[in-house]
């Protein structure tokens, strides 16, 4: 009896794009082990001093435009393709590689590199340019009201009503490198899982919320995920 899913939930960290050269946040030279979370992702180091915050965010954009998708990125679409409008992509990464590798159904709860947000009007421009203080908003034409479309610590997820009806409603929630500390998105698993769901977490080590998880496939994401979703559509294939 070939065993399929109804709603298959990927949450996706900052591991998932470090095979394709990104840095992750809290590893050994980690972005946070390099700038204190202080100075760059709260609303008060924003109001303090947000020419820094966007060098800071500008200074990234160059290194993500040129990255390209790894193995685990492309093989979502492959999933998505196997398991048509019943796989969503729950990312915390402002990164767009689920983009480059074809994923659709993707939700940055962090906001993305490439945007950025008018607080005049909350209109998103999508620009790989800097954002500086002096930007005027296309939509409003205020000056000085661009932020980086990155959630800061203490501001609200983006997504939240279509991420919870997703983990409300999913029968396999699989978590590709994420460390597990931030929250809400560390206990989406523990709703998930509350809801019936069965659970994976694909990292190269144990993590801090692992006792949500039913299985644990230890190694880079790159070579664990592939095979795992090709074993997810072979056994849904009809014998
Ligand atoms: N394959 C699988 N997992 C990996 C790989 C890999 N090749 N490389 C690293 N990892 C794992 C690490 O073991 C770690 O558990 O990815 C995780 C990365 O953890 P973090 O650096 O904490 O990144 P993340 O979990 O995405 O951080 C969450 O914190 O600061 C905020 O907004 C920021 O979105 C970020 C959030």
């Amino acid at each position: 009896m070939p065993k399929t899913y109804s709603n298959i939930v990927v949450l996706t960290g900052a591991g998932i794009s470090a095979e394709s050269g990104l840095a992750t946040f809290r590893s050994a030279n980690g972005l946070w082990n390099n700038h204190r979370v202080e100075d760059v992702a709260t609303i008060e180091a924003f109001q303090r001093n947000p020419e820094y915050v966007h060098d800071f965010y500008n200074e990234m954009k160059p290194e993500l435009l040129r990255a390209k998708p790894n193995p685990a990125h492309l093989c979502l679409t492959k999933l998505q393709q196997a398991f048509p409008n019943r796989v969503s992509i729950v990312t915390q990464n402002v990164d767009t590689l689920h983009e480059k590798a074809g994923n659709t159904n993707v939700y940055h709860i962090h906001g993305q590199i490439n945007q950025a947000v008018c607080l005049n009007c909350g209109h998103i421009l999508e620009s790989w340019g800097d954002i500086t203080t002096e930007t005027n908003c296309p939509h409003c034409e205020a000056v000085g009201f661009m932020k980086p479309n990155i959630v800061f610590f203490g501001e609200n997820l983006l997504y939240m009503d279509k991420v919870d009806s997703l983990l409300q409603n999913c029968d396999l929630f699989i978590s590709v490198g994420t460390s597990g500390v931030v929250f809400p998105a560390a206990a989406f698993v523990q709703i998930a899982k509350q809801n019936g769901a069965e659970t994976w977490e694909f990292n190269l080590e144990n993590t801090s919320n692992n006792y949500y998880f039913d299985h644990h496939i230890f190694g880079p994401a790159g070579t664990t995920l592939p095979r795992f979703v090709d074993g997810l559509i072979t056994e849904a294939s009809p014998d």
